[in-house]
């Protein structure tokens, strides 16, 4: 069965480059209409360009997701200039690593915001939109760590917990409408977040991993295309792992 999402569109945030762009072209060539949304409006116009040169439909948006009013204003030019949304992925995230006894107040406030409410504004503006239709799908980019934890990580993998907690919440509230809601939790994957690694950093994580290799952005985004397509459609509230069998 091959996926086609020609009817359909979706809105991505951090869409301007790493995962989130791979995934956004990834929706764009089974024809699926993007809308890239980013704080980086830069970022996020070259990824739309990158769409548009596959004859796709395609949108930059400016805009911090952690930002309610910013938020709304994005939703309103989306609804505006692609008509309808049937898919969200909530992938902006950050990190701010430290020890726990270093971590600055403003450094987990920061990494909370980013990385959680920015799920939770973007989630209810779209599952507005989605009741209204009864169907739709959201898909939230959690972590790993999010699971397990992880040294100098505790505002990162309580951000990423928690963004659990609001997918298996959202998922049960929207269930009756047709829609889904499903977080993918990638483990180490070779982005400009894990260029900051070091060489004894990366062999070390290798040797954790059961297939000794990091994963690459098109393997998150090839979930992404899974649990957004009508093959997923009975799969709600669960959390997929995309790590090379870290977690098991
Ligand atoms: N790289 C990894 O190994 C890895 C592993 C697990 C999970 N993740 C998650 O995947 C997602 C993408 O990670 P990445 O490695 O591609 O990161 P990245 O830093 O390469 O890209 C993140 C994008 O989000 C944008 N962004 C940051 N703050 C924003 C905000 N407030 N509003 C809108 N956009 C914002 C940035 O401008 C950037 O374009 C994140 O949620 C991250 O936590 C990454």
């Amino acid at each position: 069965m091959v996926i086609d999402l020609s009817s359909k569109c979706a809105l991505i945030t951090g869409g301007g480059r790493g995962i989130g762009r791979e995934i956004a072209l990834t929706l764009a060539n089974t024809k699926c209409s993007v809308a890239v949304s980013d704080i980086d409006i830069e970022a996020a116009r070259g990824t739309a360009r990158e769409i548009e040169a596959l004859g796709v439909k395609s949108l930059a948006v400016k805009a911090d997701a952690a930002n309610a009013d910013e938020v709304n204003t994005m939703f309103k030019v989306v609804m505006e200039h692609m008509g309808s949304l049937d898919i969200l992925i909530n992938n902006a995230g950050i990190t701010r690593d430290t020890l726990l006894i270093r971590m600055k107040e403003e450094d987990w406030d920061l990494v909370l915001k980013v990385n959680l409410k920015s799920a939770f504004l973007c989630s209810k503006e779209a599952a507005k939109i989605m009741v209204k239709a009864r169907s739709g799908k959201i898909i939230n980019i959690a972590s790993i760590v999010g699971l397990m934890g992880n040294y100098g990580q505790a505002n990162y993998s309580a951000s990423k917990a928690g963004l659990i907690g609001l997918t298996k919440t959202t998922a049960k509230e929207l269930a009756t409408r047709s829609i889904t809601v499903n977080a993918i939790a990638p483990g180490f994957i070779k982005t400009a977040m894990t260029d900051t690694l070091s060489d004894a950093e990366k062999q070390k994580l290798l040797e954790k991993i059961p297939m000794q290799k990091l994963g690459t952005a098109a393997d998150v985004a090839h979930t992404v295309l899974f649990l957004a397509s009508s093959l997923a459609d009975y799969i709600t509230g669960q959390v997929l792992t995309v790590d090379g069998g870290l977690v098991m």
